[in-house]
């Protein structure tokens, strides 16, 4: 018994996300619908873990309470052995800031902002010096192959480039986890492509990356794949993952 317990702990030390029993449920006027319906799931750090499901099944509900964006109604979510739920809301601030990416569907860089500039927006609280914080952002947008392309607007860039922007922005602080919401969905399949690739290369070099996606065709490059029907994680898929 003993030791089956501390197996349990050992297990969940290489959790970078566990969800606990974890409800939302949305109230609108009278009626209560509830999106996910005590979700339980380990991350372990290092995986590449994509979510699919129908439209509606909750997947962009777990994303944001994973990012802390929204409180559960009910359960826990653990980041990094702490509990979210117990932070004040500048230690969440923080946690968002420090320890993970977000990237959405639509991009959401800043129009009138260079590519570089965009990139550095989240480390402008960093304690940086404005050149380390430029210097950071050039290899950034190298890191996803968009040298040469620092001073264009995001109207400037195809959608390929602007989500690859996006990344370059996520990894600004150093995070520990990408959450990834639909990255490709706006995308053509040239530029989705793209994208997974430079998310690939970053789960490689330990980046925990958790994605949302409806593209079928882009699962093959995750270790796990989790199912989502009606708030509920109806089945899990363990794959071999098929090298870029
Ligand atoms: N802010 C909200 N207020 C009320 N209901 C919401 C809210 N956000 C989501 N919902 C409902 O919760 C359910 C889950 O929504 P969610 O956005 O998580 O689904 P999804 O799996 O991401 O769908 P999609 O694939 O279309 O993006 C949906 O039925 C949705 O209508
Ligand atoms: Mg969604």
């Amino acid at each position: 018994m003993v030791q089956r317990q501390s197996i349990e702990e050992e297990d969940l030390s290489e959790c970078v996300i566990v969800a606990i029993d974890l409800w939302k449920i949305y109230r609108l006027g009278k009626v209560e619908y509830p999106a996910l319906r005590g979700i339980n799931m380990r991350i372990r750090r290092g995986e590449f873990v994509a979510v699919v499901g129908p439209s509606g099944s909750g997947k962009s509900t777990l994303l944001n309470l994973f990012g802390a964006l929204d409180r559960p109604t009910r359960g826990k979510v653990i980041i990094d052995g702490v509990e979210i739920s117990a932070l004040r809301s500048d230690q969440l601030a923080e946690l968002r800031n420090k320890k993970l990416g977000f990237v959405f569907q639509t991009f959401n860089l800043i129009p009138y902002m260079s590519a570089v500039d965009n990139v550095e927006v989240p480390m402008i609280a960093s304690g940086l010096s404005p050149k380390e914080r430029r210097a950071r952002a050039m290899e950034l947008l190298a890191l996803v192959g968009l040298n040469g392309f620092e001073k264009n607007r995001p109207n400037e860039l195809s959608g390929g480039q602007q989500q690859r922007v996006a990344i370059a922005r996520a990894l600004a602080n150093d995070p520990q986890i990408i959450l990834a919401d639909e990255p490709t969905g706006n995308l053509d399949s040239k530029s989705a492509a793209e994208v997974i690739d430079v998310l690939h290369n970053l789960n490689k070099k330990g980046v925990t990356i958790i994605m949302v996606t409806h593209n079928l065709g882009l699962i093959k490059h995750c270790h796990r794949v989790l199912w989502m029907k009606d708030g509920l994680v109806e089945k899990e898929v363990k794959q071999i993952v098929a090298e870029l």
